[in-house]
């Protein structure tokens, strides 16, 4: 099986974007998809753009079961550690069920890995899921530390009406 690792385009949103459907569906979050292809294009395509994507794509004579072409993807962003500086931050990483353990997945993060090293970062971080114990085992063999356990931080999101709220009291 070949496959090429390379950046996303305006052609790939719908492919991507099943791709995320499939994925929120794998973490049982279907219900808090909210993005589209459009704002895919808008986010991603128009000025100001801050993140990247990485498409896995097969030639078209190994297309999977049902049709694709793009079986894997990763999203990526700069952001910054006040103690470390530049740091590249995943979002998602997903492979076609049908396709796993051919290593795409592994291509995919060493790109990501190159792109950190580019951008000047010293470190890439992601989030998983405690359950998703396969992915943790992964990620354990490529290097990764779970900074919860070893160091107890913890992920917070402040969402919706709680950041209209601290928005609307900013001083003028
Ligand atoms: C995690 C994931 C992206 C890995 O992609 P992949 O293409 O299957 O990974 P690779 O083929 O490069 O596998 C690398 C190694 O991890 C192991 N591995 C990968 N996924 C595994 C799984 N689900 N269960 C068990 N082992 C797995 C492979 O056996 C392989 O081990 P080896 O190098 O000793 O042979 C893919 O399994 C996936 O999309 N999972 C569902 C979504 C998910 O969990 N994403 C991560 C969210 S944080």
């Amino acid at each position: 099986m070949s496959y090429i690792i390379r950046p996303w385009a305006t052609g790939d949103l719908k492919a991507i974007m099943r791709l995320i459907r499939d994925s929120a569906a794998f973490h049982k979050a279907l219900d808090q998809l909210t993005t589209t292809p459009e704002l895919l294009r808008k986010d991603g395509f128009e000025k100001d753009s801050t993140f990247g994507c990485l498409v896995a794509e097969l030639p078209p004579e190994q297309k999977s079961k049902d049709g694709r072409t793009i079986v894997g993807y990763q999203f990526h962003y700069l952001s910054y550690c006040t103690w470390y500086g530049r740091i590249l931050f995943g979002e998602d990483l997903y492979v076609v069920p049908e396709f796993r353990g051919k290593g795409i997945g592994t291509s995919l993060m060493n790109k990501v890995a190159k792109i950190a090293l580019e951008k000047g970062c010293s470190e890439f971080r992601f989030i998983c899921a405690r359950w998703n114990q396969p992915a943790m085992d992964f990620y354990a063999k490529l290097g990764a530390v779970n900074v919860t356990i070893q160091d107890h931080w913890h992920l917070c999101h402040i969402e919706g009406a709680h950041v209209q709220k601290l928005a609307q009291q900013a001083r003028k």
